[in-house]
């Protein structure tokens, strides 16, 4: 089985189970970590699911669709590394993704 480990904004590191087909965002949020707001629920429409995902994962997560770079473009906490986690769909290839919590804008 695999797992996603999660990095909160105060740097405390948790792993969680990997769920083929749910988001990062929804394991993040299922897992009752609060630091993520989500208030659009996924629909790519509010940035506030923002996080930085591994470098080494890069070329193993879906492309930045363009409404997803648009509402990047919005937060004053964009980096190389940044995503929707919301946007981010998990699958068996994705074990061991580490993603960190952005800080909030
Ligand atoms: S939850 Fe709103 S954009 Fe991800």
């Amino acid at each position: 089985m695999g797992s996603v480990t999660v990095i909160t904004r105060a740097g405390d590191r948790h792993q969680l189970k990997l769920r083929p087909g749910v988001s990062v965002m929804e394991t993040i949020r299922d897992a009752g970590i609060d630091e993520l707001l989500a208030l659009c629920g996924g629909c790519c429409s509010c940035a506030t699911c923002h996080v930085y995902v591994d470098p080494a994962f890069a070329g193993r997560i879906a492309p930045l669709s363009e409404d997803e770079n648009d509402l990047l473009d919005s937060s004053d906490h964009r980096t190389e590394a940044s995503r929707l986690s919301c946007q981010l769909a998990l699958s068996e290839d994705l074990d061991g993704l580490t993603v960190r919590i952005a800080p909030e804008d």
